[in-house]
């Protein structure tokens, strides 16, 4: 079960950056193409992209949730370790996936190129500033580290 576990913690971090490569990615694809008229397939499969894996994360998350030493129910306000896995980086998290989902959706709806570009830029750079906001870096003495 230790094993399962430490996979499942280093998939986690190490796909932080993946995450987060798309998201820059597809936010500076949304800013260079909002006023080129274009919406191209390859702008469809960007934004797609960082939102799967941003759904993977989410999975991943929720498994580690209920099995990593560093939630704990019983202890959940007694240390700011507790505090920040239990609910700060859980909520950050998942309020970035909600806004990068409904913003993918919206976008995906809108007829005007103009107008899918620019959905994507606000949902993912507000997402991004969340998501930079609720990672454990390693400065911040959480027990996380960079890979
Ligand atoms: C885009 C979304 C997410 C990113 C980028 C992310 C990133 C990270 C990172 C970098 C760590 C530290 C790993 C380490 O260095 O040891 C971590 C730990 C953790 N994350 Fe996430 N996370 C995300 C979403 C979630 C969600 C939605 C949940 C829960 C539902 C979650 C639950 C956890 C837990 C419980 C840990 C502690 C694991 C342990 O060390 O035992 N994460 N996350």
């Amino acid at each position: 079960m230790d094993t399962v576990v430490n996979i499942l913690v280093r998939s986690h971090s190490g796909l932080r950056w993946i995450v987060l490569a798309l998201l820059i990615a597809a936010i500076f694809n949304a800013t260079m193409k909002k006023k080129s008229g274009i919406y191209s397939e390859g702008d469809r499969k960007l934004n797609l992209f960082a939102m799967i894996f941003m759904h993977i994360q989410l999975l991943i998350g929720l498994v580690l949730y209920f099995t990593s030493s560093k939630v704990s129910f019983e202890y959940m306000f007694e240390s700011s370790l507790n505090r920040f896995y239990g609910l700060e980086h859980v909520f950050g998290m998942i309020l970035a996936i909600i806004l990068v989902t409904v913003g993918h959706s919206k976008s995906k709806r809108a007829e005007d190129p103009a107008k899918k570009h620019k959905t994507i830029f606000i949902a993912y750079i507000f997402a991004l500033i969340l998501i930079v906001a609720s990672i454990p870096w390693p400065f911040r003495n959480l027990g996380g580290s960079w890979f």
